[in-house]
């Protein structure tokens, strides 16, 4: 495994990468019909992030996405985290991106 860093401003002494992870995902060595991404983090850095896997070959069902959100209850019975028709507290929260994809990045929901 390689892990690849960046960071979002740097100061001295960093001279790694700098900006947003999706810069990334060009540069890295992958085979993309035996890698499988596991991506976490802001909805919206998640969003950009599968479409760059996308670019790069990365079929939906190689893509995991974890859907960290405020919950309540956590049985599935508040509804504080229902996403679409799916509750992140019991089906979740990570979820394979095949399963989930007419919904994510969808506002609102
Ligand atoms: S936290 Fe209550 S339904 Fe998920």
């Amino acid at each position: 495994m390689e892990v690849h860093v960046t960071v979002d401003r740097a100061i001295h002494p960093w001279r790694g990468n700098v900006g947003v992870v999706t810069r990334l995902i060009g540069k890295a060595p992958f085979d993309h019909l035996n890698a499988t991404a596991m991506v976490c983090g802001p909805e919206v850095m998640m969003h950009f992030t599968v479409l760059e896997l996308q670019k790069r070959g990365l079929p939906a069902e190689h893509i995991f996405i974890s859907m960290e959100r405020n919950m309540k209850c956590a049985i599935g019975f508040c509804g504080h985290c229902q996403w679409g028709p799916r509750f992140i507290c019991k089906d979740g929260p990570v979820f394979r991106f095949a399963e989930i994809a007419p919904f994510f990045g969808q506002r609102e929901i």
